[in-house]
C-alpha cells in the first residue's frame, strides 16, 4: 500500500509528491513549519491528506513544545494553527482538521502537559486511521454504481497520494476492481499541475489497474467515442446545496458528461462536507503562482507580458452531479436533505 504520510518517532514521513513520477522520495518534517511549506508548495496535496498532515503538524508542535503550562502551550498551539490555516483555503479538511485539534485540547487540558501531547498525537494518529477506513467504506457505497466494465473517466488525483490511504475516487474504482469489475480508467492529465498524469496514472500502475492518460482536452472526444461509462471525481468543498469544488477542469468534465447523459460522481468523506456553506459561491478558490501555467518543466510556453491567469479549483453546480458517495452512504438530490441526513449520522461505514 502507497504510504502517503505517516507519524513516525522522528517526525511525520511522508512522499514529495512533487517528484513523482519519476522519483520515489521521502522526507520526514520534524518541525509544523516544515509541514505548513510541504502543503504550500504541494509537497502533500489533496483535501483530506492536508487535513491529517495539518493535524500531525499541530501533535508535533505539541511534542517539540517547551511550555510548561496548559494555557502557554495553547498560546504556541493556536500560533501553529493559524500557520496551517494560511497554506491553502480551498479544502475544508484543513479548517476541520484543526478545529477538530482545538476541540481535543479543550478536552484534555486538565491533564499533565506530557499526557495532553500523547493525547493530541493520539488524536492526529486516530484521523490518519479513520479516514482510510472512511475511503474503504467510500469504496464500498461507490463501487456498485460503476458499470461491470468499460472506461471510468477520472480528473486530478483522488487516489491515497490525496489521502491517509486508499483514496475517495480512486478507491471507488479500487473497489469495484477488487469486486471483479472490468474498468479501465481514463486520467485526464489535469493542467497545469499535473496531477492525473504524474500521480494517478503512477497509483494506477503501481495496483496493476488499466489506464490511459489523456490531455484534459481530449475528455469530450473520448465520451462522444463512447468509452466513458461513467466519471468519478473527489472533492475539496460540498457546499450544503450539493456544488462541488474540486481542481479546475472538473467543471468542464461534469457539463461534457451531462451532454453525454453519463454519470457523474463525486466520492468525498463528510469532512469534506462543509454545511455551513450554503453553495458553491462562497467557497473560496485558492488562486496559483501564474508560472505553473506558464512554464512546463521550467521552460517558458507563454510570452513575457501576457496576462494568465491560474485558479487551482472550480465549482461544479449541484445540478451536473448525480450522486455523491460519502463513508455514510450515497447522497442524491437534493442534497441539502441528503447531505444533512449523512452529516448528522456518526458511524462510519453505515
Ligand atoms: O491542488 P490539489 O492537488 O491539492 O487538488 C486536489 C484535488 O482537487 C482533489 O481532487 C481533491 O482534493 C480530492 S482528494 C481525495
Amino acid at each position: 500500500m502507497i504510504q502517503t504520510l505517516e507519524w513516525t518517532e522522528h517526525g511525520i514521513r511522508f512522499l514529495d509528491q512533487t517528484k513523482l513520477p519519476t522519483e520515489e522520495a521521502y522526507v520526514t518534517a520534524t518541525t509544523a513549519e516544515q509541514v505548513a511549506d510541504a502543503i504550500r508548495t504541494m509537497v502533500i496535496r489533496g483535501a483530506p491528506a492536508i487535513g491529517v498532515a495539518a493535524a500531525m503538524g499541530i501533535a508535533l508542535a505539541a511534542r517539540y513544545s517547551k511550555a510548561e503550562s496548559a494555557a502557554d502551550l495553547k498560546r504556541e498551539l493556536d500560533r501553529t494553527s493559524d500557520l496551517l490555516s494560511k497554506t491553502r483555503p480551498t479544502a475544508v479538511n484543513l479548517f476541520w482538521a484543526i478545529q477538530r485539534m482545538k476541540d481535543k485540547f479543550e478536552r484534555v487540558r486538565i491533564r499533565p502537559i506530557g499526557q495532553i501531547k500523547q493525547d493530541l498525537a493520539e488524536e492526529a494518529q486516530r484521523m490518519h486511521a479513520e479516514d482510510i477506513a472512511a475511503n474503504q467504506a467510500m469504496g464500498h457505497h461507490g463501487a456498485t454504481l460503476l458499470p461491470s466494465s468499460g472506461g471510468v473517466l477520472t480528473h486530478c488525483n483522488a487516489g491515497a497520494l490525496a489521502t491517509a490511504g486508499y483514496g475517495t475516487a480512486l478507491g471507488v474504482i479500487r473497489a469495484a476492481v477488487e469486486q471483479g469489475k472490468k474498468i479501465h480508467v481514463y486520467a485526464d492529465e489535469t493542467r497545469p499541475f499535473l496531477q492525473g498524469s504524474r500521480l494517478t496514472a503512477w497509483e494506477l500502475m503501481k495496483d496493476g489497474i488499466p489506464a490511459t492518460v489523456i490531455s484534459d482536452s481530449m475528455a469530450g472526444a473520448m465520451m462522444r467515442q463512447g468509452k466513458i461509462g461513467a466519471v468519478v471525481v473527489g472533492a475539496d468543498r460540498v457546499a450544503a446545496n450539493g456544488d462541488v469544488a474540486n481542481k479546475i477542469g472538473t467543471y468542464s468534465v461534469a457539463v461534457l458528461a451531462k451532454e453525454h447523459g453519463i454519470p457523474f460522481y463525486v466520492a468525498a468523506p463528510i469532512s469534506t462536507v462543509d454545511l455551513a456553506c450554503p453553495n458553491g459561491s462562497k467557497i473560496p478558490i485558492e488562486q496559483r503562482d501564474v508560472k505553473e501555467v506558464s512554464h512546463i518543466a521550467g521552460r517558458q510556453m507563454v510570452p513575457d507580458g501576457v496576462s494568465i491567469e491560474n485558479p487551482a479549483f472550480d465549482v461544479t453546480p449541484a445540478k451536473y452531479v448525480t450522486a455523491i458517495i460519502t463513508e455514510r452512504g450515497i447522497a442524491r438530490a437534493p442534497y441539502e436533505e441528503s447531505l444533512s441526513a449523512l452529516a448528522g449520522k456518526t458511524e462510519v461505514g453505515a
